[in-house]
């Protein structure tokens, strides 16, 4: 074992376990979408056991020097068996091939999905037969104490997995569980208080993958935890069982009444006409309710875009099950604030839900078409053609309207009768 290289040491963080990471309270701005007021940490860990010792994810590239200094302040490479990358993101895996080539004799494992991911960062060729893919329930060794893995997909990428080491109660869980938060004191009994980071990095990086939070929570849940070690952010040593239970709350429904179908009809209008297309289409939804009776188990919404920030909007669409916009066409175009709402539905799964389109316009219409582009292309279902109505709607438009509010209703209810599609939808 070496002296430490520079001034940075390793910090112990239980028995044989040290926080080997990075500091990096300058970062303003991460992955171009997070704001990042306090920094963030890169953390990466050692675990020492009788018959070797493990590094647990490495840190983004510009920090590697301070990573390599920690690490050869608690252990040589040649006792290095075994390197965990949990997720491969370059904030993590930035010093992972020069590990590599420090430890050669070390083995890497990986989640199954992130194999074939690595040809990313080195070329295989380079660490051939040295990696392995792990999931839920493999083990490595370490002699008197063993890591066990959890495949634990789409946190935030299809490659992460959390590794547990069950001597300490620990569980190293990469992005799942951390913040971008910097503060020395590393603890999270000892730093400032995280909780707006907490739950800004949930609802920014894991909330569009709420489904697979909630299968990560039902895997950890039932371990004997005493400590959470994350890949950003503080460790959570004191009461860590807190934010796993905050993650439940954070992905759990909102809605008090879960069992009703959900249909929200956003619109906005310069002059009625798009909105009394809106009406028009919720009436058509209710009326597709009570005429399906019993089974129709449905909750129509109605809502002027003008009347709210598009947060709140996102909220209610995250929970919904069929989203319906109506817009004018002004200069070719649909308007600003239904871009600015259909722009923020990519920090919620909308992937499957029922979409369509609405809206009057002038002397040319694409706001309809765009719209359900843009729907298409978020995966959501678009089964019913949207309605455009020139200038102030005819009876018949608006009859069109409540016919699209009805079919909408009917796809959710089970009811829709099968459509024959003009093969001039398809091009
Ligand atoms: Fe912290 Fe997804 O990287």
């Amino acid at each position: 074992m070496r002296a430490a290289a520079s001034r940075v040491s390793a910090v112990p963080v239980a028995s044989g376990v040290h926080w080997i990471g990075a500091f990096d309270p300058g970062l303003r701005n991460f992955d171009i979408i997070l704001r990042t007021a306090n920094g963030t940490s890169y953390n990466a860990y050692a675990v020492r056991g009788s018959a070797g010792v493990a590094v647990i994810d490495t840190v983004k590239a510009e920090f590697a020097e301070s990573f390599f200094a920690r690490l050869e302040s608690v252990a040589d490479y040649n006792e290095i068996s075994t390197i965990v990358q949990n997720h491969l993101e370059p904030d993590h895996s930035g010093a992972l091939p020069e590990l590599l080539r420090r430890a050669p004799q070390a083995m890497l494992y990986v989640s199954h999905q992130a194999r074939p991911m690595l040809k990313g960062l080195f070329d295989p060729a380079e660490f051939a037969g040295r990696i392995t893919g792990v999931g839920t329930s493999d083990t490595v060794s370490l002699g008197d104490r063993q890591l066990e893995f959890f495949n634990t997909p789409y946190l935030h990428w299809p490659d992460t997995q959390c590794t547990w080491l069950a001597a300490e109660g620990m569980l190293f869980s990469a992005d799942f569980l951390g913040c971008h938060y910097c503060d020395e004191r590393l603890f999270n009994d000892a730093v400032g208080d995280f909780r707006f980071s907490f739950d800004y990095y949930y609802s920014h990086i894991m909330r569009p993958f709420r489904g697979h939070v909630r299968n990560a929570l039902d895997l950890i849940e039932p371990l004997p935890l005493l400590t959470i070690a994350p890949g950003h952010g503080p460790i959570l040593r004191d009461d860590p069982r807190d934010y796993v239970r905050r993650y439940r709350a954070l992905s759990g429904s909102g809605l008090h009444n879960t069992t009703a179908k959900t249909l929200l009809v956003f619109y906005i209008s310069a002059y009625g006409a798009t909105r009394r297309m809106a009406e028009a289409v919720a009436a058509g939804a209710e009326s597709a309710a009570t005429e399906c009776g019993d089974a129709g188990d449905l909750r129509v919404s109605l809502y002027d875009i003008e009347g709210s920030e598009p947060q709140p909007f996102v909220d209610l669409i995250e929970e919904a099950d069929a989203l319906l916009f109506g817009s004018p066409t002004i200069n070719g175009d649909a308007v600003k604030p239904v871009w600015d709402l259909l722009s923020s539905l990519t920090m919620v799964d909308v992937k499957g839900k029922l979409g369509a389109a609405f809206g009057s316009y002038g002397w040319s219409g694409e706001a309809v078409s765009m719209i359900e582009d843009r729907l298409r292309r978020l995966k959501l279902r678009v089964p019913v053609p949207g309605v455009k109505a020139r200038l102030s709607p005819t009876a018949d438009e608006f009859a069109a309207c409540r016919e699209l509010g009805r079919q909408a209703a009917l796809h959710l209810l089970g009811r829709a009768e099968a459509r024959a599609i003009d093969m001039a939808e398809l091009v």
